[in-house]
């Protein structure tokens, strides 16, 4: 019997992932009549209702979500919180989108008042569509870290960001040098990196604005710290691979740049991941680096379709990513919606059970943090969101007439967004709640 006055429980369908449903058959748990049983703001148990009832104190209170559906909350791989105010700024392609709008709006975030004020916005809008974590680039300036983590850490959330470095090809006003990227980057993993639930993630920009000197440092920090992420942009659009292959000639690929600074290695996080090789491809594998795939950014710049088959063949780690303000949605359920149209233009096909793993366990997996966030496991962190599949008078009219659970996943993440999501719990805590 539980005792303890702080236990919560949840009645509702319940889904988890333990594997990756394209390599194990038996990769997920559905409870149709589900218990969830949190206590200190931790897992303690999942299972049918009929099973776990009795194992609750008369006093525990249950909340009754049937007819939803709980899952570990999103997992975003990639996502600039500076560019909140930028999404949906046309530009023909990732060059000068960067030149005309991107410089220009993280030049704000000099200002300590305008950088909290948009966290604070993002991050009510990442609760708003379920993302408990997401792996967060911040500006040049450290100020826009503080910040960040400041306004994470009041919201109890967990949180993985870093401070931009670039230090050539970008405007004065945006540029820090090699030295002062390191000793600022080195400032902040001692300040942020493992401080509550706050991660830090080294952030050289990437290649083309980074001169070989700041490569080098922050290669060496990432050796230094190897317990910190690294995060940065490979292989997005066809221009950019070419400006690369002129400013690095000596190396062999795009990636091979970053992986002879010493930045292939578990927690890094490469975005896009579109032109890469098959050698790229196995190294990414070898080095346990992960993929963010960002299909609406990709879809949005036209930068190129991910290969999921290829991927696939190496086994490299990956996660789905929203890549916000050249994504175009906040919702990892909409960009499952891109995901799934990206695989079919490939030849592939992504099943909705994938694409939640992706969203889950699988960005967990990328992010060397199963265990703590992206599966309904007893002893998790109880970061988890409640998904009402009657959302919309479209979503319910399908979602009465699906056959199955992947027919209801499938239809969730093709038409639905922020309104599925009818509450979003971080350590246990009720951080949105959907007005109907
Ligand atoms: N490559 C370098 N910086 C960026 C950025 O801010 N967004 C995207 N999509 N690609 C980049
Ligand atoms: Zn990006």
């Amino acid at each position: 019997m539980q005792t303890t006055s702080n236990v919560q429980a949840y009645r509702a369908g319940l889904l988890t992932f333990h594997a990756d449903p394209a390599f194990s058959e038996r990769a997920h748990s559905w409870y149709e009549d589900g218990l969830l049983i949190v206590a200190d703001g931790k897992i303690q148990a999942i299972g049918d209702w009929a099973t776990l009832r009795d194992t609750l104190s008369p006093d525990t209170p249950v909340t009754d979500y049937r007819g939803k559906i709980i899952s570990a909350g999103f997992i975003d791989a990639h996502i600039h919180y500076p560019q909140t105010d930028m999404i949906a700024s046309p530009a023909p392609g990732l060059l000068p989108w960067l030149e005309q709008y991107t410089f220009p709006t993280e030049r704000a975030f000099a200002d300590p008042a305008h950088a909290a004020s948009v966290a604070d916005f993002f991050l009510n809008e990442l609760m708003r569509v379920g993302t408990t974590t997401a792996l967060v680039y911040c500006t040049v300036h450290p100020q826009s870290v503080d910040a960040f983590f400041t306004a994470s850490e009041e919201r109890g959330l967990r949180m993985i960001a870093g401070k931009v470095m670039m230090d050539r090809n970008c405007p004065d006003f945006l540029s820090d040098t090699a030295e002062q990227g390191a000793r600022e980057t080195e400032e902040l993993i001692k300040r942020w990196h493992n401080h509550g639930r706050s991660q830090y993630a080294i952030t050289p920009r990437f290649a083309p604005t980074s001169t070989e000197a700041q490569m080098e440092l922050a290669g060496a920090l990432a050796r230094k710290y190897p317990d910190t992420y690294l995060q940065t942009h490979v292989s997005e659009n066809e221009d950019e691979c070419k400006w690369v292959q002129q400013l690095y000639p000596n190396a062999r690929s795009y990636l091979d740049v970053y992986d002879h600074y010493g930045m292939l290695r578990p927690r890094a996080v490469f975005g896009h991941c579109i032109w890469l090789d098959d050698q790229d491809r196995a190294r990414m594998a070898e080095t346990k680096s992960a993929a963010a795939v960002c299909p609406t950014s990709n879809l949005f710049l036209g930068s190129g379709l991910f290969d999921f088959e290829e991927a696939d063949k190496t086994g490299m780690l990956m996660a789905l990513a929203t890549d916000v303000g050249a994504g175009t949605s906040f919702s990892m359920l909409q960009t499952m919606n891109e995901a799934y149209k990206v695989a079919r233009l490939k030849g592939s096909y992504l099943p909705a059970l994938r694409m939640f793993y992706l969203s889950t366990l699988g960005a967990a997996r990328s992010l060397h943090l199963e265990g703590t966030i992206g599966s309904l496991a007893a002893g998790n962190e109880a970061d988890f969101i409640v998904l009402d599949p009657q959302a919309t008078p479209l979503l319910a009219r399908r979602t009465g007439r699906t056959e199955s659970l992947e027919e209801m996943l499938f239809a969730l993440a093709l038409l639905g967004d922020d309104r599925v999501i009818s509450a979003t719990y971080s350590a246990g805590k009720l951080v949105h709640k959907r007005e109907s």
